[in-house]
């Protein structure tokens, strides 16, 4: 059969050539779904039943799952807005890490090469790789008792190319917040939060990541809050946050107005992809609304555990700057020396307690300066070099191994009980007796 064929274009009256296109199902149906519900390992019985509703339902809508142009309401913004009002601050931007959240935050600072970031010795590596990745240089200064940034050592490692100051918030725990603040405002340098570990945490009734200019937080697995991977910038300043915005987004491509010409110099420049998935942005706004659940759960399960520790001569307990601010996702007690860590350590794990050692001597970690090879070794992604061919080999800091001896010996001192939020009384009372059994033992 041969049709004729019609030669007036639309525009001159003729037939529109495609009159109905779709609608097609979508990209993301059932078969996406299931794989997500099988993650969740519902009961046999209960997957079945779903399953059977799923195959059921042949007109299921799929997710569109990317944050712009999205017909449906985004829940990464949504998830933004539930963070900037847990955190109390004017703007939240999510991203994918908190490593993404940090190196957005000293690119929106302005941090560059030659540039110097005060980090501390104890910190997850990417408190100081980001800044590596943003082509600065960290220097690294002490932590003290409280196992965060020691204020006066950050302070003797100022010079005149700092550019930043960063405060990570280790194990759930402030640091100190009132002469680190005074600092920063004395010398007129921002002050990083890197609020990874201590989601939620507060200090002296303000949150964490709203105190110094920008905070950094971590939605991976491990943390208060999560979203499997994924992080938030939380800060009060408009213009921090527009070119963390740009930084996040290959140059803010996908925004809005996704257009517009620069507002002002220094909005726009070639950056990065960080931006969070709408499945990460939906997971993260029910743990954000769960968070002050778990911080109540966390809290109680150590004051619980706290209140019956017996007293052990040479036992301390890390400084916290606001116990009531505390995340108490865990609780860590100084001993007298290594040896006696060590050993109190294997104790508690044969009495079965959650227990653990921060830093040894022997066992490779990433929070240890001393592991940072890359920092320490001064290693560049390139042949030019940078971050370390910016500045006169005699200009950079000096790394070693032993160069912050207090953090390495107060590490080497430290036991770290793990803290669940979903302990229950008895939990908590089994959790004393072990380590009151171990430490009346090492008394001897
Ligand atoms: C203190 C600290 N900063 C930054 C990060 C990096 O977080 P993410 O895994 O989200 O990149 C971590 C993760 O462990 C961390 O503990």
């Amino acid at each position: 059969m041969t049709t004729k064929l019609e030669t007036r274009l639309a525009s001159e009256g003729g037939t529109k050539a495609v009159t109905k296109l779709g609608p097609f199902p979508s990209k993301l149906g059932r078969e996406e779904l299931w794989e997500l519900i099988d993650l969740w390992e519902f009961s046999p019985g209960n997957k079945e039943r779903i399953k059977e509703i799923l195959d059921h339902d042949a007109n299921v809508e799929g997710p569109h799952l990317f944050r712009y142009y999205n017909p449906k309401p985004s829940r990464v913004a949504m998830a933004e807005e539930a963070m900037r009002g847990l955190i109390g601050t004017k703007y939240c931007l999510a991203v994918n890490s908190c490593t993404s959240a940090l190196i957005a935050s000293y690119r929106a600072l302005g941090i560059g090469a030659g540039d110097e970031v005060i980090v501390p010795a104890y910190t997850f590596f990417a408190s100081a790789a980001g800044v590596v990745a943003a082509d600065g240089i960290p220097v690294i200064a002490e932590v003290d008792d409280s196992l965060t940034l020691d204020p006066e050592a950050a302070e003797r490692a100022l010079t005149r190319r700092t550019k930043a100051i960063v405060v990570v918030h280790m194990r759930g725990a402030a640091g100190q917040m009132d002469a680190l603040v005074d600092l920063s405002k004395r010398k007129g340098l921002p002050l990083v939060e890197d609020v990874a570990q201590a989601g939620g945490g507060s200090f002296r009734g303000k949150r964490l990541g709203s105190l110094g200019a920008v905070g950094c937080f971590s939605f991976d697995h491990y943390k208060v809050m999560s979203s499997g991977e994924g992080g938030f910038v939380t800060t009060d300043d408009e213009w921090l946050y527009t070119r963390a915005q740009s930084w996040h987004d290959t140059a803010a491509c996908w925004r809005p107005d996704r257009f517009a010409r620069e507002r002002r110099e220094g909005e726009l420049f070639a950056g990065e992809n960080y931006r969070m998935s709408e499945l990460q942005g939906a997971v993260a706004i029910a743990q954000i609304r769960k968070a002050d659940a778990m911080l109540a759960g966390y809290r109680r399960a150590r004051d619980l555990i706290l209140a019956g520790i017996d007293p052990f001569p040479g036992l301390s307990f890390r400084r916290l700057t606001d116990p009531a601010g505390d995340t108490a996702i865990c609780l860590i007690m100084f001993l007298p020396n290594p040896e006696i860590t060590k050993r109190a350590i294997e104790e508690l794990h044969a009495e079965g307690v959650p227990a653990g050692g921060v830093y040894d001597s022997k066992v490779r970690d990433w929070h240890i300066y001393t592991y940072w090879d890359h920092i320490m070794e001064k290693k560049s992604v390139a042949a030019d070099g940078l971050p370390w061919s910016a500045l006169p080999q005699a200009e950079l800091p000096k790394y070693s191994r032993d160069m912050c001896p207090r953090t390495l010996d107060l590490l080497g001192r430290s036991v770290h009980i793990e803290i669940n939020c979903n302990y229950q009384e008895e939990d908590c009372r089994a959790i004393t007796e072990g380590i009151n059994k171990v430490l009346h033992r090492l008394r001897g």
